[in-house]
C-alpha cells in the first residue's frame, strides 16, 4: 500500500522534498521575508489532519509548509517514519496536491541522560533514526543536541562545543545517506525550549564551532539551513489549575536579532521557534515581521482534538482512563485533574491509534474541519498565502535518477536526469507495453518492473543483447535544456 501511495503521488506531481534550497535562497536575500514557514506536528488522526492542512494551503496558493514528527512523538504516538510519511503523502494525493511535500524529523534529540550513561549508544540511536527517516522521505531533519550544552563551562564557545560537535557529526551522517539529487535540510538548535532565552553570542559560538567541526569531517560538506532558538515559549504552553493556558510572551526582539545574524553572517534562512501553537493569537503576526524562518505548531491541534464536541465520548474516556492507569507517576501533588490530563494526554495517542482510525468518516470530517479552521488562522497570519510561487522557483522539482512520465505530442515519454544530463525515452516497454517510468534504475540501465527487461536510457539498447545483434530497444529522444526548462523533441504522433 505504501508503494502505491508513493507511485500515485509521483504521477500526480507531489513528492517528498527538501526545503534546503528555499532556505538558503532566503539566507541570500533572494526570497522575501514576508512569510514564516509553519511546521505542523501531527500526533494522531494524521491522515485527516494532513488533509485539512493541504486543503488550507490550497485555498491560499501556498507551498511553504512542513509536516513533522519529533523523536519523542514517534515513540509515544506509535508512528514510525514510513507510516507517518505514507499518511501525509496519501493526504496530499487525496486532495490532489501538486508540488513538493516537506516532511521533517523534528527534535531528533540527543537524550542528555542516556548520552551521559553511554554516549556512543545514544548517538548511534539518533543515527539509526536518521537513516530510517531519510529512507521514508524525511528530507528535512532538525538535529537537537542543545540538551548537551554544558553551562558549567566558563565561555560560550566551551558551552556550545559539544552541541556543535555532535550536530556536525550527525550532519555528516545525513550527507552520507541522502539520495542523489537531494540536499537534506538540516537544522541545529542552540536553546532548549522552556529554558533561558538564546543570545546572539550563543548563536555565534555555536556556528563557529559547528562550521569548524564540519569542515574537519570532510571537505565541502553542506551545513545547516536554519537554527532553532529559545525566545520565551514552553512546549505545550503553561497550563493553569482550571486547564486553561497562561499568556506567554515571546521576545520578538531577540528572535529578530537571532534571525538577522543567522541570515547575514551564516547564510541560513533564520531562526526557528518551537512550542508556538499555544501562544496568544496576536503573537502570530509578529513572526513574519521579526524575520522568523519557521515555527513549530503542535499542541493546539491536540487541544482541538481532545476538546472537540465531535470526539466520541468512549474514545476520550478510554484515553483518559488509560492515562490514569499508566501515567500516574507524572502526577505531582499540586496538579488538578485538568492539569494532569492536559500535560499527559499526548501519550494516549499511541495506544488509541487504531481506535482513532476507526472513528466514522462523518465524525472525522467534522473534527478535521475544526482543525482546518485553526490552520487557516495560522497560515494566514504567517504569510503562507501565495508561497507556492517561491517554492516552485527555488525547490528542485526533479530528482536525479527518478524517471518521470509525460505525454508529449501524443507520445508517452519518460524523462530522467543523470548527474547534469537529461535523457528521454519511450515510456512503453517493448516486451508488453507497460510503462517504464516506475522501473528500477541502476546507473544508466532501467529494469522494467513487470518482467525484468532491461534498457540503457542513454542509448535505448538492451545490455542483454550482444552488440551488433538485433533485439528489442526503446526509442530515445533529444533533450534541450534552456532557462531551467527541459524540452523533449518529439515528432507528433
Ligand atoms: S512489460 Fe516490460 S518486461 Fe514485460
Amino acid at each position: 500500500a505504501r508503494w502505491m501511495i508513493r507511485a500515485a503521488a509521483h504521477y500526480l506531481g507531489s513528492f517528498p522534498a527538501s526545503i534546503h534550497e528555499l532556505y538558503l535562497a532566503r539566507g541570500r536575500g533572494e526570497v522575501p521575508e514576508s512569510f514564516t514557514v509553519p511546521a505542523i506536528n501531527i500526533r494522531g488522526m494524521t491522515y485527516d489532519t494532513a488533509r485539512a492542512a493541504v486543503r488550507s494551503v490550497q485555498k491560499r496558493d501556498g507551498g511553504a509548509f512542513i509536516f513533522e514528527i519529533a523523536r519523542s512523538e514517534i515513540g509515544y504516538t506509535g508512528q514510525r517514519p514510513a507510516e507517518f510519511s505514507s499518511q501525509v503523502i496519501a493526504a496530499a494525493v487525496r486532495e490532489e496536491f501538486h508540488g513538493p511535500i516537506f516532511i521533517q524529523g523534528d527534535h531528533f534529540q540527543i537524550n542528555a541522560k542516556k548520552y551521559a550513561e553511554n554516549p556512543e549508544a545514544e548517538l548511534g540511536a539518533v543515527k539509526d533514526l536518521v537513516a530510517e527517516a531519510i529512507g521514508a522521505g524525511f528530507y528535512n531533519l532538525d538535529i537537537d543536541a542543545s540538551t548537551v550544552v554544558d553551562y558549567s563551562k566558563p565561555t560560550l564557545a566551551e558551552q556550545q562545543d559539544r552541541n556543535a560537535r555532535l550536530t556536525a557529526e550527525l550532519t555528516a551522517h545525513v550527507r552520507s545517506l541522502q539520495p542523489e539529487g537531494v540536499t537534506v535540510s538540516v537544522g541545529g538548535e542552540i536553546g532548549e525550549v522552556g529554558m533561558q532565552n538564546s543570545t546572539v553570542g550563543e548563536l555565534e559560538a555555536f556556528m563557529e564551532a559547528y562550521n569548524a567541526h564540519l569542515s574537519g569531517l570532510g571537505a565541502g560538506l553542506v551545513g545547516l539551513s536554519k537554527i532553532s532558538v529559545q525566545s520565551g515559549t514552553q512546549h505545550g504552553g503553561v497550563v493553569l489549575p482550571d486547564g486553561s493556558l497562561a499568556d506567554v510572551r515571546i521576545d520578538f526582539e531577540t528572535l529578530g536579532s537571532l534571525s538577522r545574524v543567522a541570515r547575514e553572517t551564516y547564510g541560513l534562512a533564520g531562526a526557528v521557534q518551537h512550542g508556538a501553537s499555544t501562544l496568544p493569537d496576536e503573537a502570530f503576526d509578529m513572526f513574519p515581521r521579526s524575520g522568523t524562518a519557521e515555527i513549530h505548531l503542535a499542541t493546539s491541534f491536540q487541544n482541538i482534538f481532545f476538546e472537540s464536541l465531535y470526539l466520541p465520548d468512549e474514545i476520550k474516556e478510554g484515553m483518559y482512563a488509560w492515562l490514569v492507569a499508566n501515567c500516574a507517576a507524572e502526577r505531582t501533588a499540586d496538579m488538578t485533574d485538568e492539569m494532569f490530563f492536559y500535560r499527559t494526554r499526548k501519550k494516549a495517542y499511541g495506544p488509541f491509534k487504531e481506535a482513532i482510525w476507526g472513528i466514522d468518516w462523518g465524525t472525522r470530517k467534522s473534527l478535521s474541519e475544526d482543525l482546518e479552521d485553526r490552520l487557516d488562522f495560522f497560515f494566514e497570519k504567517l504569510g503562507v498565502d501565495g508561497t507556492q510561487g517561491v517554492v516552485q522557483k527555488k525547490v528542485p522539482h526533479h530528482r536525479a535518477g527518478i524517471p518521470r512520465g509525460f505525454v508529449v505530442n501524443g507520445r508517452a515519454v519518460a524523462v530522467v536526469r543523470l548527474g547534469e544530463a537529461w535523457h528521454a525515452f519511450t515510456n512503453r516497454c517493448p516486451h508488453n507495453g507497460q510503462r517504464l517510468d516506475d522501473g528500477q534504475l541502476a546507473g544508466t540501465v532501467l529494469t522494467c518492473r513487470w518482467h525484468g527487461w532491461r534498457f540503457d536510457v542513454v542509448t535505448g539498447l538492451s545490455p542483454d543483447i550482444p552488440p551488433g545483434e538485433d533485439g528489442p530497444r526503446v526509442r530515445t529522444y533529444p533533450v534541450r535544456v534552456a532557462d531551467g526548462q527541459v524540452a523533449v523533441l518529439v515528432d507528433p504522433l
